[in-house]
């Protein structure tokens, strides 16, 4: 049998485009909802365009539920930042390989802080990066937009790049998490779960004015089903 068909889908609604007036609630909306993970969008302005925030919220975030916290780290040198995400509550920290010089320091370092350590890959990042380095992550994630904002289009290669990914990590590392992230919604869950993705960050297409939480949750179960 192969690693993919044991491993179960995890939904990680990212509350980037969620009501920060109203974080807690939002937070308890998605775990309410069946929500396996919440996903937290950190961005310096410097290594994406775009700033949201720091530790101070994910550890506000984690006095608000009880799943884990999925932190991305979408800032350049993340190496200066592991010990405060992890002290303020992150389950698993994803550092950008772009981001850094010393990845494999970094990612021991976010083991040494008892957290899952993952890595991520913009768009344009070519797989091969991943070869030596896999063996000691839990975590893989695929961009499938360039980071920096919510609510972008699905960039339709990234489909094809899981696949291939998918197929690196079943040789050097069977059991680690294949997450994408950016543009996912009902209309191509069921295509990234079908090319190895098993967690899965869906931002707008969960926190949106359209429909509640828990709604748009069930909508993303559901289309996975009918695959
Ligand atoms: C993009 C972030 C994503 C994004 C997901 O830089 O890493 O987590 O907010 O949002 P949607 O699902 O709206 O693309
Ligand atoms: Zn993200």
């Amino acid at each position: 049998m192969s690693s993919r068909m044991i491993r179960s889908m995890q939904i990680a609604p990212s509350i980037l485009t969620a009501d920060f007036g109203h974080l807690a609630t939002e937070v308890a909306a998605a775990e309410a909802g069946g929500a396996n993970a919440i996903h937290l969008d950190v961005m310096d302005g410097r290594f994406v365009p775009n700033i949201t925030f720091g530790p101070a919220v994910v550890a506000a975030v984690r006095a608000a539920t009880r799943l884990p916290l999925d932190v991305h780290l979408m800032v350049e040198r993340p190496e200066r930042h592991i010990e405060a995400f992890a002290q303020a509550g992150a389950t698993g920290i994803t550092v950008h390989l772009e981001a850094t010089r010393h990845l494999h320091r970094v990612v021991q370092r976010i083991v040494e802080s008892g957290c899952r350590a993952g890595i991520a890959l913009n768009p344009a990042s070519p797989i091969e990066c991943l070869r030596e380095i896999s063996p000691f992550v839990d975590l893989v994630l695929v961009m499938s937009v360039n980071p920096g904002y919510g609510g972008q289009k699905f960039i339709e290669t990234s489909t094809s790049k899981l696949r291939r990914v998918r197929k690196l990590l079943d040789e050097f590392n069977p059991t680690c998490d294949l997450e994408v992230d950016g543009g996912v919604g009902p209309q191509n869950i069921g295509d990234v779960v079908r090319n190895g993705a098993n967690v899965i960050v869906v931002g707008s297409a969960i926190y949106n004015g359209d429909r509640s939480v828990a709604e748009n949750i069930a909508l993303l179960r559901q289309a996975v089903a009918r695959r």
